[in-house]
């Protein structure tokens, strides 16, 4: 018997696919990974680039460009191809759909024809909507096909929040849900720093806890991207991590919860669009959706984020 390798795929070489693959090769968690990108030299110079890098890193690892014929015997496909929001046009990430789309229209049908049996991951914006098209393009099992989504506006939610109280970010379980876009939305109903409720630390203790702006931490968070893109011109370390993140859930079959873009079918009162909650993963991709009790007006800002993903979704298909 052969033991089969970890085989990973990356659709893009930019600043997100090589980031994840810098993450993936320096963690363990991949022992080959193969870059596919329209710029073959782009593709294989970053392919170059972090295979020198294995010879200091402590596993082995195979890194080179490639074609879509490499998928066929991959575990994980990552999608990052596309473009970044026009900071200087004022756009935001839905703003690249149509362009992205375009993108996907040759990607998906080349994951078609490649005979790649794995999960799919997606990265490429707007990440939800674009998530949803490539399941829907495909007519895969949903629970094969996931986005990053929000795990990465989590983080930043968890910086910014860690900021203020003075605790861990990993002491702290706080969501962005929805949309990894302007639309996400904070549910500080279930926030909770090392299992105690925020909402009963914010009444123990008025004078700290509980003069926490809580509007402006979820801002900071939602603009932790635009403050990153702004000073650098791109996003990719916290890309690179979130992506590892979700890679070693699924590869060490963690059953391990994180906030992720999923099919909803019927969870939080939705049905049939892709929107961030937390869901267990396991080598199976998605093993479980978990609900959150939100309150009331919780689910309504959660219902106008999955309004306004189902919409462009529905654009996306006339594209
Ligand atoms: C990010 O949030 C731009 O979607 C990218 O880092």
């Amino acid at each position: 018997m052969e033991l089969q390798k970890r085989k990973i795929v990356v659709i893009g070489a930019g600043h997100v696919g090589s980031h994840a693959g810098y993450a993936l090769i320096s963690q363990g968690l991949a022992e080959e990974i193969v870059f596919i990108d329209v710029d073959r030299k782009k593709a294989e110079a970053q392919a170059l680039d972090l295979f020198d890098a294995t010879a200091y890193l402590p596993s082995r690892a195979v890194v080179r460009a490639g074609d879509y014929g490499d998928a066929a015997d991959a575990q994980l496909l990552i999608v990052a191809a596309g473009p970044l929001p026009d900071m200087s046009r004022g756009q935001t990430r839905m703003d690249t759909l149509r362009q992205t789309i375009e993108i996907m229209k040759d990607v998906t049908e080349a994951i078609r024809m490649s005979g790649f049996a794995g999960i799919i991951l997606s990265i490429s914006n707007p990440a939800d909507v674009v998530a949803h098209y490539i399941q829907h393009k495909l007519n895969w099992d949903p629970r094969r096909i996931l986005s990053t989504s929000t795990t990465l506006d989590s983080a930043r939610l968890r910086r910014a929040l860690a900021e203020a109280i003075g605790v861990d970010q990993k002491s702290i379980t706080a969501y962005a849900l929805g949309e990894h876009g302007e639309s996400q939305m904070v549910p500080w109903s279930v926030v909770s720093i090392a299992g105690k409720p925020l909402a009963q630390l914010r009444e123990e203790r008025p004078d700290t806890y509980g003069k926490l702006d809580l509007d402006a931490i979820a801002a900071a968070g939602r603009a932790g991207g635009w403050t990153i893109l702004g000073g650098k011109g791109s996003t990719e370390f916290g890309i690179g991590a979130s992506i590892a993140e979700v890679v070693r859930a699924i590869f060490h079959d963690e059953d391990r919860i994180l906030p992720v873009s999923v099919l909803l079918e019927g969870q939080y009162g939705q049905n049939g669009v892709y929107a961030s909650v937390p869901a267990r993963l396991n080598r199976h991709g998605v093993a479980d959706i978990i609900e959150l009790k939100l309150a009331p007006e919780e689910q309504a800002r959660f219902a106008a984020s999955c309004a306004t993903m189902d919409e462009n979704f529905k654009l996306s298909l006339t594209l």
